[in-house]
C-alpha cells in the first residue's frame, strides 16, 4: 500500500504532471491519494456536486475518524515521536512536549470527560484558548466523539465570543482562568463570565488553570479541566464519521454584517490538508515545523493540528507574541528548536523588519530549509527583507494563498521544487482549477492579464456551507458568477501562469473612472525608505467621483516634514502614475486591525470620508485607541 510521503512532489516536471493529470482525471487523482489513510469502509465516490445547488461532496459514503489519522496510526511506527513542542509565553517557563503517544492518551481522556457529560456527536463544543496543549487536545477530542468543535480566538470580545456560541447553539465551553500575552495577563474567565450571560444553550464550563490567578465560579456550570479528567481512561474508541459530517465550525468575518460559521467536514479537508502540507512544505519525517499562527484561525487548525499531525510530523507551537521580551523571541525559539520550516504572516514579518538587523545576527538560523507566508499580500520591501535576513537569500518563500472557506492552501510555490517569483503566490495546487474574470464575468483567455480569481472546480476541503445559513452561502460565494467559486480576491497573471494576488476586489476604488487597487498603492508607499506600513482608502470627492486617502506609518527615528509627503506621493507617482496619488497623507502611529492582524479598512473609509459619528463597532479591534488618535489628527488638518 501507498503511504501519503510517496505523493510527495520533488521536481517541477513531476508537479506539472500532477497538475495536469488532477485536471484531468481528478477522481482517480484524489481517490489514490486518499487511500493511503486509514477507511473504516471506503467510498461509493469519490465526488459527487451541483455548484447551482451549492452541494460538494468528496470521498462519498467514506468512513473514517480524522483522530485516527492524526493520533491512532503513528502510534504503531512512531509512538515515542514529537508530535507537539510547546514554547510557553515567558522563555523561563518550562517547555513541555507531547509524543504521539502522550497526546493520544490526553486527547482519549479528555474525550471520556466530554461523553461523560453527554456530549455526543453533531453537538457544538466552543472553544476559547490561549494557545497552549490543552487546545490542541481539546479539539482532537471533539473530533475523537464526533462532536463539531467551534474555536474562537481568544483575543475576541465578549460579545463577539456570545455572538458565536449563540449562531452555533454550543452545549460546553472550554476555556481557561486566564492567558499570559507578553507582559500581559489577560482575564479569560471573566470575559466568558459576562459573555455566557448572553449564551442559554451553553450547559458546562470546562476551565483550565493557566494562570491560577482568582476567578468566580457557578458550581452548577463550571467544572475545573483537572477535575473534568480525574480517574479517566485513556481509552476512546474513535467515533465513525462519514466523509461528510461536519468536523469544524470556524467563523469568519464577512465584508458585512455578522460573522460567517463555515463548515469544514471530515474527509476531504483531512486529505487536502495533509497533502498541501507535505508538498507547499516540502516537510520531511524529521523536519521541525513552526507555524506562528494561532490555532483560533483556520491557518491554525490546518497547518498547526490537522496537517501536520495526519502526516505524523513535528511541530512548535508558541503560547507568546513576536515583541516579548524582545524582538528577537521568533529567532530564539528557531535556533533553540532548530526549526526547518517557518510559517509567519506580512504583518510580523514587517513588524520585525522594523528591528534592527543586528537582533537576527546573534542566532543561528541554520535550520531553516523552507520559509512560508499567509494572510494577505506580502509587499515587495517585505519580501525583500525576509529572503535578504531570514533566508539569506539562500531558501525558498512560499507565499501561500487560501482562505478560512478553502481549507486549505490553493495558489502557492512548493517549496524548493516549484518555480518562485517574489510577491507572487505564483501556481496553483494540483486539483485547483483557476480562472481570472473581466469584469462582466467572461473567462479572460490571455496569459498576461488582471482580473477577478475564480475557482472551476471543487477541491476537497472547499467549506460546503455556512452554519445555519446555506442561503447566504450561496450567494456570497457562488452567485456572483455562476457556476465557480469566487473568494473575493482580484489577481494578476503572467505569461508563464503565475499569480500574484491583488487584494479584495471589493477594495477597489475608481477615480475619475480609473480602476485603482488599494494594495498596489500601498506597496508603492512601502517602498519609500521612511515608511513602515500603510492603508489607502478611497473617499467621496465632488469632481473625480473618489479620491485617495493614505495613512501612513513611519519609522520611529524618522522625523516627519512636508518634503517627505512630497516623496510619498512621488513614489506613487513613479511606480503607478498621477492617477493613484493621494489627494490626502495622514501620518499615523499604527493602522486600525483586527485581531488577526488585517487592518480594518471599513473603518479607514470612514474617517477619511469623514463620517467619524458612524464607525460602528470598534470593540473588537486590536488596537481601538488608533481611531481616537486618528480622529484627532484629522480635526487639527
Ligand atoms: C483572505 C482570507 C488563509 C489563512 C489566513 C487568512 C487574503 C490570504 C494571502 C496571500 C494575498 C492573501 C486574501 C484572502 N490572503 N493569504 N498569500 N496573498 N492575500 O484567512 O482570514 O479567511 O482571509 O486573506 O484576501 O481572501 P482569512
Amino acid at each position: 500500500m501507498k503511504n501519503i510521503y510517496d505523493f510527495q512532489l520533488r521536481s517541477n516536471d513531476e508537479f506539472k504532471a500532477a497538475q495536469l493529470e488532477s485536471i484531468q482525471n481528478p477522481n482517480s487523482f484524489w481517490g489514490e491519494i486518499a487511500e493511503t489513510f486509514q477507511w473504516h469502509s471506503p467510498w461509493n465516490s469519490v465526488l459527487n456536486y451541483d455548484w447551482s445547488i451549492p452541494k460538494t461532496e468528496w470521498f462519498v459514503g467514506g468512513k473514517l475518524n480524522i483522530t485516527e489519522n492524526c493520533l491512532d496510526r503513528h502510534l504503531l511506527i512512531h509512538p515515542d515521536k514529537l508530535a507537539l513542542i510547546w514554547e510557553p509565553n515567558n522563555q523561563r517557563d518550562k517547555t513541555i512536549n507531547y509524543t504521539y503517544k502522550q497526546l493520544f492518551d490526553a486527547v482519549c481522556q479528555f474525550a471520556n470527560g466530554l461523553k461523560n457529560h453527554g456530549i455526543k456527536k453533531g453537538d457544538r463544543v466552543c472553544i476559547y484558548m490561549p494557545m497552549i496543549p490543552e487546545l490542541t487536545i481539546a479539539v482532537l477530542a471533539c473530533a475523537r466523539i464526533g462532536a463539531i468543535h467551534s474555536v474562537v480566538f481568544a483575543g475576541f470580545s465578549s460579545t463577539a465570543l456570545a455572538a458565536r456560541i449563540n449562531d452555533a447553539k454550543c452545549n460546553l465551553l472550554i476555556t481557561s482562568d486566564g492567558s499570559y500575552r507578553g507582559d500581559k495577563v489577560v482575564p479569560l474567565k471573566e470575559i466568558v463570565d459576562v459573555a455566557l450571560e448572553q449564551c442559554d444553550s451553553i450547559q458546562k464550563c470546562i476551565v483550565f488553570q493557566r494562570t491560577f490567578m482568582d476567578v468566580n465560579w457557578d458550581d452548577k456550570r463550571d467544572i475545573w479541566w483537572h477535575d473534568f479528567v480525574e480517574g479517566l481512561s485513556s481509552h476512546c474508541p474513535a467515533t465513525i464519521m462519514d466523509a461528510e459530517d461536519p468536523l469544524f465550525i470556524l467563523y469568519t468575518s464577512g465584508s458585512t454584517g455578522k460573522p460567517k460559521g463555515m463548515v469544514h467536514t471530515c474527509g476531504g479537508y483531512m486529505v487536502y490538508t495533509a497533502y498541501t502540507f507535505l508538498n507547499v512544505f516540502q516537510y520531511q519525517p524529521e523536519d521541525i515545523y513552526w507555524c506562528t499562527a494561532d490555532i483560533g484561525w483556520i491557518t491554525g487548525h490546518s497547518y498547526m493540528i490537522y496537517g501536520p499531525l495526519s502526516v505524523g510530523a513535528t511541530s512548535v507551537h508558541f503560547e507568546g507574541v513576536p515583541s516579548y521580551p524582545n524582538w528577537s523571541r521568533f529567532w530564539e525559539i528557531c535556533e533553540k528548536y532548530k526549526v526547518t520550516q517557518f510559517y509567519t504572516a506580512p504583518t510580523a514579518i514587517r513588524a520585525l523588519a522594523k528591528q534592527p538587523t543586528k537582533i537576527i545576527e546573534g542566532y543561528d538560523l541554520s535550520s531553516l530549509k523552507v520559509l512560508g507566508t499567509v494572510g494577505e499580500p506580502i509587499n515587495e520591501e517585505a519580501w525583500n527583507w525576509y529572503n535578504t535576513y531570514i533566508g539569506k537569500n539562500n531558501l525558498p518563500i512560499v507565499d501561500t494563498w487560501w482562505q478560512t472557506e478553502t481549507g486549505g492552501i490553493l495558489i502557492s510555490s512548493l517549496a524548493g521544487v516549484s518555480q518562485q517569483k517574489p510577491t507572487y503566490a505564483t501556481q496553483p495546487m494540483p486539483g485547483v482549477q483557476v480562472a481570472l474574470l473581466d469584469p462582466d464575468g467572461k473567462v479572460i483567455l490571455d496569459k498576461e492579464a488582471e482580473g477577478i480569481l475564480t475557482i472551476n472546480h471543487p477541491w476537497p476541503s472547499i467549506a460546503r456551507t455556512i452554519f445555519g445559513n446555506h442561503q447566504r452561502y450561496k450567494e456570497v460565494y457562488f452567485s456572483a458568477y455562476p457556476g465557480r467559486y469566487f473568494p473575493g480576491d482580484g489577481a494578476l497573471r503572467d505569461s508563464d501562469g503565475n499569480y500574484r494576488i491583488t487584494g479584495r476586489v471589493d477594495d477597489v476604488v475608481i477615480v475619475s473612472g480609473h480602476n485603482l487597487g488599494t494594495a498596489p498603492i500601498e506597496n508603492a508607499i512601502n517602498e519609500h525608505s521612511s515608511v513602515v506600513e500603510s492603508a489607502v482608502v478611497g473617499f467621496p470627492h465632488e469632481i473625480k467621483g473618489n479620491a485617495l486617502m493614505a495613512f501612513v506609518i513611519l519609522y520611529n527615528d524618522v522625523i516627519y516634514s512636508p518634503e517627505l509627503v512630497g516623496e510619498i506621493r512621488d513614489e506613487v507617482n513613479r511606480q503607478i502614475g498621477p492617477i493613484a496619488k493621494p489627494d490626502k497623507i495622514l501620518i499615523v502611529s499604527g493602522l486600525p486591525k483586527t485581531r488577526s492582524g488585517k487592518i480594518m479598512r471599513r473603518i479607514l473609509r470612514k474617517l477619511a470620508a469623514g463620517e467619524i459619528d458612524s464607525l460602528g463597532d470598534i470593540s473588537t479591534l486590536l488596537n481601538p485607541e488608533i481611531v481616537e488618535e486618528i480622529i484627532e489628527s484629522l480635526s487639527k488638518k
